[in-house]
């Protein structure tokens, strides 16, 4: 019934998504594993639709991680074949709804076609003021936080800071999406309750929330569950309730 902006004043300006469940999905099928996953991207355009439409700003998905490697190798060369057609096949939507996709992770791993296909759709999204799509690949959030204190120990060798500079806040300056809002939602499909190496140092105060419905089974009116139980949660940040008082309390 046209449910847009559920509990607008307490929604999520940044979700983060570990999409699992694609392959039980399709083992419970008799379906083969890739069949899964051609049936997590439906989902996914769904998810996507529908944060534009509820004018979320920021939407993380997990699409790879860097442990996803260990997987067989058809089923890692499949998912790298279906990375391919997908942005192919949806990049010109997704920038007609001036979608801004940003690919996040150690991308250099991929091949050269999948890597200038990155590229070229980040340039083509860029000056887009819509959605802001992260799509993490080959990413894993202990490689984030090393490589962020790589960056950082470059320039203390280079003489620019020095040692006394470090702190969390320049850490935060150096880690994935770090120049958008903070993560507010965190969703995990698939019945698992873990973070799987995701956004790890990003995730301190996010909202956590799990489901165990598979993740091809996931859709808009699922998201508006998420966003429902998400306006109903009292962000304390350390503080008292009390000292939270009326304003961030929810009225459903
Ligand atoms: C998530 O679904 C997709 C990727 C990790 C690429 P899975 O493939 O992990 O599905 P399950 O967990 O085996 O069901
Ligand atoms: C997390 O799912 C990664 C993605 C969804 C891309 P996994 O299926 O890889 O996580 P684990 O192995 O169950 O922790
Ligand atoms: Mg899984």
């Amino acid at each position: 019934m046209g449910k847009q902006n559920t509990q607008a004043e307490n929604k999520p300006e940044h979700i983060v998504v570990v999409m699992d469940g694609n392959g039980r999905w399709a083992k419970k099928r008799f379906m083969p594993r890739t069949a899964g996953h051609k049936a997590g991207v439906k989902a996914t355009k769904e998810v996507v639709k529908a944060c534009v439409e509820n004018q979320i700003k920021v939407l993380t998905l997990f699409a790879f991680s860097s442990e996803n490697w260990k997987r067989p190798e058809q089923e890692v060369s499949s998912l790298m074949e279906l990375f391919l057609t997908t942005l192919q096949s949806e990049v010109n939507e997704l920038h007609e709804q001036s979608v801004r996709m940003r690919f996040i992770g150690e991308c250099s791993a991929f091949s050269d076609k999948l890597q200038n296909r990155i590229k070229q759709t980040e340039e083509l999204t860029q000056n887009n003021s819509g959605l802001c799509l992260n799509i993490a690949v080959n990413y894993g959030g202990r490689w984030d936080i090393a490589n962020a204190c790589q960056m950082i120990a470059e320039k203390i060798e280079s003489g620019e800071i020095t040692s006394k500079d470090v702190n969390a806040e320049l850490v935060n300056r150096y880690v994935a999406v770090s120049d958008l809002p903070e993560p507010d939602l965190f969703i995990r499909t698939g019945g698992d309750k873990r973070i799987s190496n995701f956004l790890i140092w990003q995730l301190a105060y996010t909202e956590l929330y799990f489901t165990d419905l598979l993740w091809p089974d996931f859709n808009r009116g699922e998201l508006n569950e998420a966003l429902t139980w998400f306006a109903n949660r009292q962000r304390r940040f350390g503080k008292t309730g009390d000292q939270i008082g009326q304003a961030n309390k929810v009225n459903c």
